[in-house]
């Protein structure tokens, strides 16, 4: 007899390999994550299609696809709705909505049926406290090699804030290319953190501001780091 345990599936973490799936999307089959290699993406579900959060949603992702894939970031959708569902509603979307000065919108990138559930539960993104039946807006930022690097979670009522999740794939892009972190609230062209010093004579010297960095404290050091620099690093040539 299957117990709890049996149909437990741990939720993926940070720092975990993306689980490989195959689906149906409105863009054909796709082997997710081996058809993304040595690109970013950004995994996200939806709760139903033809709802009005989901709607707003859509039409704002997808007029942001260029900027996204500009930075090396292809997007997949996901919803428990079945791939008739989802046809009929991005027609909906592209023929009849105009949502704050977008329209003719057409969404290029895949969206997943998962009629099953399977994929959604895989990623942890049926919460049945917050709905059994829906997927909650869940969002999975996972890197070239595969590697799972930011997870953000919102309830079914909460539209997501685009510009930040661009800001995520920057700041993580960011951090691998400088080998720097990002401080809070950190927009490219704002100063990055440097890694804490390995030595007291280094720290001293930053203390003394002998280097190109600001330090706080010995523990908390800047320095700048150009907006265009970052760009001119990130951004698909
Ligand atoms: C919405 O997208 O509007 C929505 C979807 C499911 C539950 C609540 C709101």
């Amino acid at each position: 007899m299957e117990n709890e345990n049996t149909q437990f599936t741990p939720m993926p973490r940070i720092g975990d390999k993306a689980p490989e799936f195959k689906a149906v999307t409105t863009q054909g089959e796709i082997n997710f994550p081996v058809d993304y290699d040595g690109q970013w993406v950004i995994l996200f579900s939806h709760p139903a299609d033809f709802t009005p959060v989901c709607t707003s949603e859509f039409i704002t992702f997808a007029s942001l696809e260029k900027k996204f894939s500009e930075a090396n970031c292809k997007l997949v959708g996901l919803s428990v709705d079945g791939l008739y569902s989802h046809i009929a509603w991005l027609r909906t979307i592209r023929e009849k909505i105009e949502y704050k000065g977008m329209k003719d919108v057409e969404v290029k990138f895949p969206l997943i049926e998962d009629i099953t559930m399977s994929v959604a539960k895989k990623y942890g993104m049926i919460q049945p406290g917050e709905s059994s039946t829906k997927a909650v807006r869940a969002v999975f930022f996972i890197d070239p090699k595969g590697i799972i690097r930011a997870i953000i979670y919102y309830p079914l009522s909460l539209g997501r804030n685009f510009d930040e999740l661009y800001r995520v794939v920057v700041a993580l892009q960011t951090a691998d290319a400088f080998g720097v972190a990002t401080p809070a609230d950190w927009q490219p062209g704002d100063d990055v953190i440097v890694p804490t010093a390995g030595s007291c004579g280094v720290a001293k010297e930053r203390m003394d501001n002998k280097t190109d960095m600001h330090c706080y404290d010995w523990f908390f050091c800047t320095k700048k780091l150009d907006k265009e620099k970052v760009f001119k690093t990130i951004l698909k040539k």
